[in-house]
């Protein structure tokens, strides 16, 4: 399955769930994270993504893996989000600053 990592915390640009076939993107205040058993690995939101923040499973960087169990737990918990929104206000602040994951709010 595909993971949504670090960077998306606090920006939340939410073009990758306008894309996703199967609508597998699920959200929190200030980060999405996709299910990994709704996923099919179609690859379609991972370029779509302003931030860079996802990775195929496989391909999460060593420094965030821990984002591929923050995905599991959290996408069985929050709401489904299947339209565009505005991103955060504070986005094009925030993309790019690293370890986010202390602002998490879950
Ligand atoms: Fe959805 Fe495809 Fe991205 Fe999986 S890889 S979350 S199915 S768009
Ligand atoms: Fe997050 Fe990128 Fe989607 S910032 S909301 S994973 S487009």
């Amino acid at each position: 399955a595909f993971v949504v990592t670090d960077n998306c915390i606090r920006c939340k640009y939410t073009d990758c769930v306008e894309v996703c076939p199967v609508d597998c993107f699920y959200e929190g205040e200030n980060f999405l994270v996709i299910h990994p058993d709704e996923c099919i690995d179609c690859g379609l939101c991972e370029p779509e993504c302003p931030a860079g923040a996802i990775f195929l499973d496989d391909d999460v960087p060593e420094s965030q893996q821990i984002f591929i169990d923050i995905n599991a737990e959290l996408s069985e918990i929050w709401s489904n989000i299947s339209e565009r929104k505005e991103p955060l206000p504070d986005a094009q602040e925030w993309d790019g600053k690293p370890n986010k994951l202390k602002y998490l709010i879950k």
